[in-house]
């Protein structure tokens, strides 16, 4: 980077005469000289290129969103494999990358969420489903994969094989190992998988389990300190077993160590950016709640409560108020209550595209409000209602009513390209994405072939369809005939695409790019550093491929 005399010679600036030019230009200055002339900001840039207030103030009577603006490159030395993506939330709620799979019933359930922790990312289960099973998928998130499985799968001695069969089918399990317990929860063998089969179903467990004296254990007490280290070693040092089992003083069973699980967790522990976890190492999971309403138009108030306890008792780590409408007395209402009732959970709500709808759900007790009114892929609310606020502009507002409220918020639709992430990323602390992830495999529904071409179903929320199936309330329409109100979305298809990391990783290199161009070695660094220019009809054709046959893409929206 350094250059040579001569070189500085031709940068010395108007300020320094040649003498004190030569002076300054000792070993020790030339450098932090250099860095700082090319550092200034030109006056010429400043009235072309301008930070969001007087940009957006600039621009009072339009709305404007992502493809309205780009974002000027500034001085930088950082490179983008430097940069760092995490963001806060809330005070207990951090993400290791700003990205939120939306509480949609095409695009979250427990595998969503489970590939986005993996990543370092959020998933919101949606609510269109019984109560009953929004618990259980959240449970599944939460004991996905944390090194010691505390509560396995045990089987008792005097259970057939063909007992233990149907369980696996029944409960879907992957794998068919189990430890054998007495009343009393004492160890008393393994009973291996190759002989849960359909040929040994009338045994008894006890008849086919590998006795205890010959089975691996470790004591609960040697485990304290770094239990995935210690199960880590033990593999290494006994080759060919794969399951260590935890048991107390009294050799009652208190865990279980799978190898793959511990040689998951050890990899991560070099890749840059980790997985979201909670204290206890659980994948992080969110679930969305609606404002339920009892026969009589009221709110729910038990039944909301007693919900979101269940959550949090199965160990979500945020829950998110979502409807169309988050400005609304119904919203306030139930954010206020889980707030009373849970003072220390995060809560996320919305929508709203107003300072004042922030101040509000702020008030109200929100960490995070979500901002985003009709930008979806799968949205018509701004058709059918006239209403709602190009994304940027209403990031802008809500924005600075955020900060004066000191609380986060999350740029909600509409992101199609890894580019608009990083102009969200200038106003917002994170984005919630539906259709970029909707044609993934773990995105709940079938993949549909259609002429040749694999598909997966992607529908609004406000979707007839949806609504039937319970997401009436969040457009503040009665569960019981959604099918007389007009709907706000529709029913689509995306195309299929690949696993969940195989989209992200292009959008986070995407958002590093950005950050690198702009100098920005973080997030903060992003919205305070962030550049922003208008651009025109041609300037939108000009961004994009043009003139040329693509025969491969590269058109950062995730290889979708
Ligand atoms: P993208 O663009 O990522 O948008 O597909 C996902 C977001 O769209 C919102 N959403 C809706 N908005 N009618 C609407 O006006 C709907 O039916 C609908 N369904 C989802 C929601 O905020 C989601 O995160």
């Amino acid at each position: 980077m350094f250059r040579g005399d001569s070189e500085i010679g031709a940068l010395q600036p108007a300020f320094l005469n040649r003498r004190q030019f030569r002076i300054a230009s000792t070993a020790a200055h030339r450098a932090s000289i250099y860095m700082a002339i090319s550092r200034e900001i030109s006056d010429i840039d400043t009235r072309f290129y301008k930070a969001a207030d007087p940009f957006f103030a600039a621009h009072l009577d339009q709305a404007l969103t992502y493809d309205d603006v780009t974002l000027a490159t500034l001085y930088s030395d950082i490179l983008p494999r430097d940069t760092q993506l995490d963001t806060v939330l809330a005070d207990s709620l951090s993400l290791n990358i700003p990205v939120i799979s939306a509480d949609m019933d095409t695009v979250t359930e427990s595998r969503m969420a489970i590939a986005m922790a993996l990543n370092g990312a959020l998933g919101l289960i949606h609510y269109n489903m019984e109560e009953r099973k929004q618990l259980s998928e959240v449970s599944r998130v939460k004991n996905h994969v944390h090194g010691l499985i505390q509560d396995p799968i045990k089987v008792a001695p005097e259970q057939l094989i063909g007992d233990v069969l149907k369980m696996v089918e029944e409960r879907k399990f992957e794998f068919r190992t189990f430890p054998v317990v007495d009343d009393s929860g004492k160890l008393l063998g393994l009973l291996p998988g190759h002989v849960v089969k359909q040929r040994y179903a009338k045994r008894k467990v006890i008849e086919s389990l590998t006795p205890r004296d010959q089975i691996h254990t470790i004591r609960k007490k040697e485990i304290a300190k770094d239990p995935i280290a210690r199960a880590d070693k033990f593999f290494t040092d006994h080759p060919g077993i794969h399951k260590l089992l935890v048991v107390d003083d009294d050799d009652k069973l208190h865990g279980l160590f799978t190898m793959s699980d511990v040689e998951r967790i050890t990899q991560e522990k070099k890749a840059q950016f980790k997985p979201a976890r909670d204290s206890k190492f659980r994948l992080i999971c969110g679930a969305a709640v609606s404002a339920t309403r009892n026969m009589f138009g009221e709110l729910d108030r038990d039944r909301i409560v007693t919900h979101v306890g269940a959550l949090v008792e199965r160990g979500v780590d945020v829950v998110a108020v979502s409807t169309a409408h988050g400005f609304s007395k119904g919203v306030g209402e139930t954010v206020a209550m889980i707030r009373d009732a849970f003072p220390k959970l995060p809560i996320i709500a919305g929508n709203v595209t107003s300072a004042a709808g922030v101040e509000f759900l702020a008030n109200a007790g929100a960490n995070a409000i979500k901002v985003g009114q009709g930008p979806g892929s799968i949205c018509t609310t701004r058709v059918v209602a006239g209403v709602g606020i190009p994304q940027l502009t209403a990031l802008y507002i809500t924005s600075r009513a955020a900060a004066a409220k000191k609380v986060s918020i999350i740029a909600d639709g509409g992101i199609t390209k890894s580019g608009d992430i990083v102009k969200a990323l200038t106003l917002a602390h994170a984005v919630i994405c539906g259709g970029m992830f909707a044609g993934s495999p773990e995105a709940p529904g079938q993949i549909l072939e259609i002429n040749g071409k694999l598909y997966k179903q992607y529908r609004g929320m406000g979707s007839l369809a949806a609504m039937k199936a319970g997401s009436a309330a969040r457009y503040g329409h009665s569960t019981s005939a959604p099918a007389k109100v007009a709907p706000e979305g529709v029913e689509a298809l995306k195309e299929a695409t690949g696993p969940v990391d195989s989209i992200l990783t292009p959008l986070i290199g995407g958002i590093q790019s950005g950050m690198g161009y702009l100098g920005a070695v973080n997030l903060a660094q992003l919205r305070e550093k962030a550049r922003y220019i208008r651009v025109s009809p041609a300037g939108i054709r000009e961004a994009g491929t043009h003139d040329i046959v693509e025969v491969k893409t590269g058109r950062g929206d995730g290889g979708q």
